[in-house]
This record gives structure tokens, C-alpha cells and sequence, in this order.
């Protein structure tokens, strides 16, 4: 069945700059000062999901408790040390081929969407200068239900006016490949085939996604 692309979503963090190792440094400092060990494959449970749902999947690594008003002061913590690292950004961070890919689409007359769970979302892309690119932005901050909830995705969809049905999802986490099936749009996964096995197709970066325009091929 040949899906037309008439927009496309973009998830923001590992799709469009890799701010995970900004995200896993802030979050390993807080595990460290609590005295518990984090790594880059414990990392990989946090991607796409929202801050408060990554804080507590690092508690439950660390085996430790504890209530709201806690977690609230620690989830800020991690997010101010975040911030700090993200303030320094510049376009020179935007992974390969994603400008170029966004502006061949623009060209064609595809709309363009950012679909985030990150309530940092506009800060990221005032840093790397492409707010322009984008018709739509949903970040963290307009949404209630993380990803895989599809919320985030049908919400664009809609400030779009395109069918759910005409809009394809580009992802790098599970979570969010996830959220763009449960919202029935196509998706493309951004990363690994052996973690992102539910996309129906899996690139390795936008330098190799010339080929997905106008038309594109669900398998
Ligand atoms: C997602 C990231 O895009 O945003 C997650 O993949 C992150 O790792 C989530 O936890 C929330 O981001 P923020 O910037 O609001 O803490
Ligand atoms: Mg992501």
C-alpha cells in the first residue's frame, strides 16, 4: 500500500540533534550524587520518554524511593545541570542531511512538524536556528500524555490539517515509534533496526532518506 506523505513529524531529540548524551550526563551526575551507577545502556530506558517518567526509571535502577516534592527537586536539578549544556549549542550540532532533508520536502509541499516530549524543545531549536523550518511545533509543554501515548504526534496532525493517516513520523526511541503506530501514521525509525524494530522502515540518519519524498512505501 503506497502512503502519501503530504506531512512529516519529526521528533526532536536524536532525530534531529543528539542531545541524549547531554540528557544521560545530567542524569548520570544526579544517580552519582545519590551513589548509584548509571549507564549508556540503562540510558537507552530513558529515550523519549517524558523527564518525571525518566527520573523514576532511574530510581528504580538506583533500588531507592521517593515521594512527589523529592522527585519534583530532583527532576529540577538534572534540568538545570541540562539546560546549562544545551545553552552552549549551536547549528553545528544539527545531525547530517537534517536541513537539507527538511528543506527538500518544504520544496515539495510537505508540512513540517516537530513532535517532542521535551519541555526544552524550544529552547533546543532556537539554538540551532531552524524554528523556520518547522509549520508546527508540540512539545512537552502542549502535551498531557507521553509518549507512547499518541497524543504529541495527533495533536500536530491536527494544528497541521492533515490526515493522521498522511503523516509520517520520524523517530529514534521505541516509545515513540510506538506512538506514531498507535496514532496510524507511517514511521521511520531514526537509529538501530534491532531497537527500533516496530518502524516500517529504519535509517541510519537523514543523509540517507532522499529517496522517502512525496510518496512513501508502507510495508
Ligand atoms: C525526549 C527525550 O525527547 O524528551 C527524553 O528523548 C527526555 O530523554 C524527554 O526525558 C523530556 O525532555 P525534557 O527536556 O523536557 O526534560
Ligand atoms: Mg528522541
Amino acid at each position: 500500500m503506497i502512503r502519501e506523505m503530504r506531512a512529516a513529524i519529526f521528533d526532536l531529540d536524536g532525530v534531529i540533534v543528539d542531545t541524549a548524551k547531554y540528557h544521560y550526563l545530567a542524569w548520570k551526575r544526579l544517580a552519582n550524587e545519590y551513589g548509584f551507577d548509571f549507564t549508556e545502556s540503562d540510558n537507552e530506558r530513558l529515550k523519549g520518554v517524558s523527564r518525571i517518567r525518566s527520573l523514576e526509571i532511574l530510581l528504580e535502577i538506583g533500588g531507592l524511593t521517593f515521594d512527589n516534592i523529592k522527585k519534583t527537586k530532583m527532576a529540577d536539578k538534572k534540568n538545570d545541570w541540562y539546560v546549562d549544556s544545551i545553552s552552549q549549542m549551536d547549528a553545528s550540532e544539527i545531525l547530517p542531511g537534517v536541513v537539507e532533508y527538511l528543506k527538500n520536502i518544504r520544496a515539495k509541499g510537505i508540512k513540517t512538524a516537530i513532535g517532542s516530549a521535551s519541555k526544552n524543545a524550544p529552547l533546543i531549536l532556537e539554538r540551532l536556528g531552524i524554528i523556520s523550518l518547522f509549520d508546527v511545533i508540540v512539545d512537552g509543554n502542549k502535551v498531557s500524555k507521553a509518549k507512547p501515548d499518541p497524543e504529541v504526534f495527533l495533536r500536530a496532525a491536527n494544528e497541521l490539517a492533515i490526515h493522521p493517516y498522511n503523516c509520517v513520523v520520524f523517530e529514534d526511541a521505541e516509545a515513540g515509534i510506538q506512538a506514531a503506530i498507535s496514532a496510524g501514521m507511517g514511521v521511520v525509525g531514526i537509529g538501530k533496526p534491532s531497537i527500533l524494530k516496530e518502524a516500517d522502515m529504519v535509517m541510519g540518519g537523514f543523509y540517507q532518506l532522499e529517496m522517502i519524498l512525496g510518496t512513501y512505501l508502507k510495508t
